[in-house]
């Protein structure tokens, strides 16, 4: 185009009614440049068109298999907004998938990190798009209509990207929070997300400073084949505090096997430790692969430096497990039963090995219900095995807030019977 053209253009473009162009008439110069500018802003509407970029860019996706190409067009995709970062991120991921598939056929010997040069993107960012992306591809693979994410902003993508595995149900929740609220930022979509599954604060705040431990927003979630588990922060705070740095570590109730998920997590909670235990887990009734069967009345088959357990709670937990703590139609029936585990695990434990015991008192809901201290009960029976007694934590079960709990809460006050709304976590030694 010349100048001249451009210039007029320009005046058009900004209403400028002392054109000379708008002047000119009956010659056909004003109907020329009138389509000359119909074309440009045709042109124009193109380059930015939205619908155009995704249409192209999914044709690039499922179309070119070159992956030093592929990764030539993310990051071209990432110098255009909105769009940008979400093609970024898939299409790394397709040049990942492409390298990892080869590399299995042994039909190539490209790296992703000759990829990453040649395309000038640093080799641990590329493999954050690439979890980003694989997120994303999990999705539509999965059925699920990614397009509200089209627009998302490239820090809703690394938000995503930090939570891991976690990254796919991430972006589930950004999916259904921005079809309620279109216009949400990156930020409510995140603190809508921390409201339920705890943030990167949380994770600093999982070691507490004083016995008492309250968790508003548990980091690890309950599995949904387990409602009994109890919140990870727990076991982070007991090994943390009371735990050797390395050694055996051992949860002979394990239950959902919580303990390992956040042993696994450790890098979150741990700060200066550098833990090196060798975690054991055991029930009577094991969940999981890799809990191994075991009776806890009967000693551990290997020794343990630190000890977790968190018994079937007595006259509140029937409808959860089968185990005889759990159905004890008495407390005596109950403490008998502890008594047994509490010599056969004292037995089992290292010399200078700790254990920790986990526990509610007992409030029954009628007037005319005992109270029992099961804690000190069973503090008794530890101390009776001639362990010491090291420490106790306090440790909220987040009751009084539990959904439909209103109803229970007024009945307490208007009984005058307190709900039991604390666990008491005590420690014992085996003095070598
Ligand atoms: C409250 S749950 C433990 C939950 C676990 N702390 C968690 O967070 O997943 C109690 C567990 O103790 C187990 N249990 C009860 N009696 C047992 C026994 N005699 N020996 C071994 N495990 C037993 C039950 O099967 C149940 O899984």
């Amino acid at each position: 185009m010349t100048s001249r053209i451009q210039n007029d253009v320009s005046k058009i473009l900004t209403h400028d009614n002392n054109s000379p162009v708008l002047k000119l008439s009956g010659n056909g110069s004003l109907k020329y440049l009138k389509n000359r500018v119909e074309g440009l802003v045709n042109q124009f509407r193109s380059v930015i068109d939205n619908n155009s970029f995704y249409e192209t860019a999914e044709l690039i996706f499922s179309q070119v298999s070159d992956p030093k190409e592929l990764a030539q067009c993310a990051e071209l995709s990432s110098k255009r907004e909105p769009g940008g970062a979400f093609y970024r991120a898939k299409l790394w991921a397709k040049v990942s998938q492409i390298i990892e598939t080869k590399r299995k056929s042994n039909s190539n010997e490209l790296r992703l990190s000759q990829v990453c040069s040649q395309a000038g993107v640093n080799l641990t960012r590329a493999k954050g798009f690439i979890i980003q992306g694989q997120a994303i591809i999990n999705l539509e693979e999965a059925g699920i209509d990614t397009t509200i994410l089209r627009q998302a902003s490239p820090l809703l993508f690394q938000y995503a990207q930090r939570q891991k595995n976690g990254a796919k149900e991430y972006l589930i929740e950004a999916i259904k929070f921005l079809e309620n609220n279109s216009e949400a930022s990156h930020t409510q979509i995140h603190r809508n997300w921390c409201k339920s599954n705890g943030s990167i604060k949380t994770n600093l705040d999982i070691i507490k400073p004083s016995d008492w431990w309250a968790f508003s927003h548990p980091k690890w979630r309950k599995e949904e084949d387990f409602p009994g588990s109890i919140p990870g922060e727990i076991y982070a705070n007991a090994l943390y505090y009371f735990a050797p740095q390395s050694g055996i570590a051992v949860d002979p109730m394990a239950g959902s096997g919580m303990l390992k998920r956040v042993y696994d997590d450790r890098e979150h909670w741990q700060k200066d430790s550098n833990f090196r235990l060798t975690i054991k887990l055991f029930d009577l009734y094991p969940r999981r692969h890799f809990i191994e069967k075991h009776d806890a009345r009967i000693p551990l088959p290997i020794k343990a430096d630190w000890m977790f357990i968190d018994p079937s709670y007595y006259g509140q937990s029937s409808h959860l497990y089968n185990d005889q703590l759990a159905s004890a139609n008495s407390y005596d029936n109950y403490l008998s039963i502890m008594k047994e585990i509490i010599v056969a695990l004292a037995a089992s434990l290292n010399s200078n090995g700790r254990l920790c015991i986990f526990l509610p008192k007992w409030s029954g809901l009628r007037h005319e219900d005992l109270n029992y201290d099961v804690p000190s009960d069973v503090s008794a029976m530890a101390l009776a095995c001639g362990l010491t007694w090291l420490d106790t934590a306090y440790v909220s079960r987040g009751r009084q807030q539990e959904p439909g709990s209103a109803t229970k809460n007024n009945m307490a006050k208007h009984d005058r019977r307190m709900r039991s709304d604390t666990c008491v976590l005590n420690v014992f030694s085996k003095l070598g």
